[in-house]
């Protein structure tokens, strides 16, 4: 089954909001399949937003996420994790979320949204393979997974 990259932002991890949000793919069936906290570089911070670096907010979007408050770097793994996980934390302005995600519950403001989700499977085979190597990545199977995953 297919993997996502999810970030909680630095307003995330400041706000201690990192439990909550991860219950949310927790408590779906996701698996964790990798995880780390750190500050990254304005170069890997310039590389994973590398679509938006024409936009006017690029910078401000870069300072924000190197800021020094660190961000918490996950993969999770699972069915249809990919369109699932960016329904979790909701549309890019919160203020267009759905109250039931995870913008639209906690944040108010599109350049504090609190965490962010690959938006395909090309950006989250991109972003798994710029912020983990191979070997931070785990092979497991919860003792939930087939209770999870059955399709009958
Ligand atoms: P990510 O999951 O973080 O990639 O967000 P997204 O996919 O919902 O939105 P997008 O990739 O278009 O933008 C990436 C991030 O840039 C957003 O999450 C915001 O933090 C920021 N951003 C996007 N649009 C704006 C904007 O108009 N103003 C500001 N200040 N920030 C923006
Ligand atoms: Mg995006």
């Amino acid at each position: 089954s297919e993997r996502s990259f999810i970030m909680i932002k630095p307003d995330g991890v400041s706000r201690q909001l990192v439990g909550k949000i991860v219950s949310r793919f927790e408590e779906r069936g996701y698996k964790l399949v990798a995880i780390k906290s750190l500050t990254p570089s304005p170069a890997l911070a310039q590389e994973h937003y590398s679509d938006l670096s024409s936009r006017p907010f690029f910078g401000g979007l870069v300072k924000y996420i190197t800021s020094g408050t660190p961000v918490v770097a996950m993969v999770w793994e699972g069915k249809d994790v990919i369109r699932q996980g960016r329904r979790i934390v909701g549309a890019t302005n919160p203020l267009e979320s759905d109250p039931g995600s995870v913008r639209g519950q906690y944040a108010v403001s599109v350049g504090r949204n609190l965490i962010h989700a690959s938006d395909s499977f090309d950006a989250a085979t991109k972003e798994i393979g710029l912020w983990f190597a191979e070997t931070e990545l785990s092979q497991y199977e919860p003792t939930t997974w087939n209770w999870v995953m059955a399709d009958n």
